[in-house]
């Protein structure tokens, strides 16, 4: 049996959704024209992959058409899509499409948009990208084990326009913990590991395999989109003997700017995409090292560059802006302000204390235990329907959320079907206009977003090191 989105029901409401807004003046109206939806489709089976290349034996992963990381998805800013999902697994899963403003039928969460893909059923997901940038797909059904397992691919969405550049790479980082023999290790939903840094592992593919380094020709300006698809690691890039310029966070264009100390930072989930210009020597060779965790940085690639002389004498300006989405700038000053606060964690002032609890039924060996909450609530699990929402937005207001880590870890929290304008940090402003749909905090860290509550729904947000999210460390704010 399939279970399939009603094609009709949901164009209809989402023309709805985008003539309402484009009568607000929120989110441009892209034309739709329904002779040529792009038609798409992938499947989540088990297979073997090549994660460790020649020295072990293929390790069983769960994927997408097969491959680690799944296919790369190309669509087209403001072209409609249908994404046929099929599930060869034995188990439920789902499909969330991370960071595109999508209708919420659309999102993936199991029980809050959707009912799950049972093994052996099909979903057609349905929506038309407004933003053009760097996305990703993942299940949100068992995310811990699915993602963990090999459930990921990079979505991107093509500008109207191509940007000029030379080359646009795409480096897909997972992490993965693997046993000697080249197997993923068991053990998903530990709850010590939960309360604290989340399931770290100990190899970091680079588009499925272990790098082998990256080809490129002195003078070529590269458009490298960086995505960090792991379950909990955190990474710092450096780049030895080059400059990138961030020009893109999260798949939002922002202004260009070298990162701070040169560092690209990224949490799980968080993509970065940097302008680099080849400046190096021809014959050469340049690290490219990941230095998050003190005392245990190692190189993750590095940049070859092929003998012969530059590509062009004079180098290409790499400051170069991409081109703007239709973002809705929220109203500071008619904007409504809500608190959010982060808690729990081991050495995070002690144990939870009159948390609320709800807990997931869907949390294999986690016992929906929760060792975080929000707001002293701790919702555990990958969604299920009937979550009640912290609380409610009417529709088109603007918001300005400031959101406090009161815990000693980090947390990348990702908000659901909307992008967030970053406004402070620890009280001071964030320059560059990044937004953000999954915003990194140190411990302690204080952050202030904006946005506009133009997308109705019951929207996540949650943490992105998936054992925080299944130990509690989500939510659910409504848009009515
Ligand atoms: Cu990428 Cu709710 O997640
Ligand atoms: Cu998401
Ligand atoms: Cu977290």
């Amino acid at each position: 049996m399939f279970v399939n989105s009603n094609l009709h029901i949901s164009r209809r409401s989402f023309l709805l959704a985008g003539g309402g807004l484009a009568a607000a003046g929120l989110l441009r109206s892209w034309p739709v024209r329904s002779a040529d939806i792009q038609e798409l489709r992938i499947a989540a089976v088990p297979a073997r992959a090549p994660l460790t290349g020649e020295t072990h034996p293929d390790t069983e992963v769960w994927a997408y058409d097969a491959k680690v990381p799944g296919p790369v998805l190309r669509l087209r800013q403001g072209d409609p899509v249908r994404i046929v999902v099929e599930n060869q697994l034995t188990q439920e899963t789902t499909v969330h499409w991370h960071g595109i403003r999508l209708p919420i039928a659309m999102d993936g969460v199991p029980g809050l948009s959707q009912v799950p893909i049972k093994p052996a059923e099909r979903f057609a997901y349905e929506f038309t990208p407004p933003d053009a940038g760097t996305f990703w797909y993942h299940p949100h059904a068992n995310s811990l084990e699915q993602l963990g397992r090999g459930l990921a691919g990079v979505l991107i969405v093509d500008e109207r326009d191509p940007v000029p550049v030379d080359r646009d790479i795409l480096w897909m980082l997972s992490d993965w913990r693997l046993t000697t023999d080249g197997q993923i290790a068991a053990g998903f939903g530990n709850h010590m590991e939960a309360a604290m840094s989340g399931r770290v592992g100990n190899m970091v593919t680079l588009n499925g395999t272990v790098p082998t380094g990256e080809r490129v020709r002195a003078g070529e300006r590269v458009r490298l989109r960086l995505v960090n698809g792991s379950l909990a690691r955190l990474m710092a890039l450096r780049f030895e003997g080059h400059r990138p310029v961030v020009v893109a966070v999260d798949g939002q264009p922002c202004d260009p700017h070298e990162p701070d100390d040169g560092r690209v930072l990224l949490g799980p989930a968080m993509r970065v995409d940097v302008m680099l210009v080849m400046q190096g020597e021809p014959g050469r060779s340049y690290a490219v090292t990941d230095d998050f965790y003190d005392g245990l940085g190692y190189t993750l690639t590095r940049l070859n560059y092929a003998e012969g002389a530059p590509v062009r004498a004079t180098p290409l300006d790499i400051a170069f802006r991409l081109p703007p989405n239709p973002l809705p700038e929220p109203d500071l000053a008619t904007a409504e302000r809500h608190e959010i606060t982060l808690q729990g964690g081991m050495m995070g002032g002690g144990k939870l204390s009159g948390v609320g609890g709800i807990s997931g039924m869907a949390t294999p060996g986690m016992d929906g235990q929760a060792a975080w909450a929000i707001d002293g609530m701790s919702m555990t699990g990958d969604g299920q329907a009937g979550m009640p929402p912290l609380f409610t937005i009417q529709r088109g207001r603007s918001v300005v959320l400031t959101i406090r880590n009161e815990t000693a870890w980090w947390h990348p929290m990702h908000f659901h079907g909307h992008s967030l304008k970053i406004l402070t940090r620890n009280g001071s402003p964030v320059p560059h206009r990044q937004w953000n749909d999954t915003i990194l905090f140190a411990p302690k860290d204080i952050v202030e977003c904006a946005f506009v509550a133009d997308n109705p729904g019951d929207w996540m947000l949650h943490c992105h090191v998936m054992d925080h999210q299944m130990a509690g460390l989500m939510t659910v704010l409504r848009i009515a």
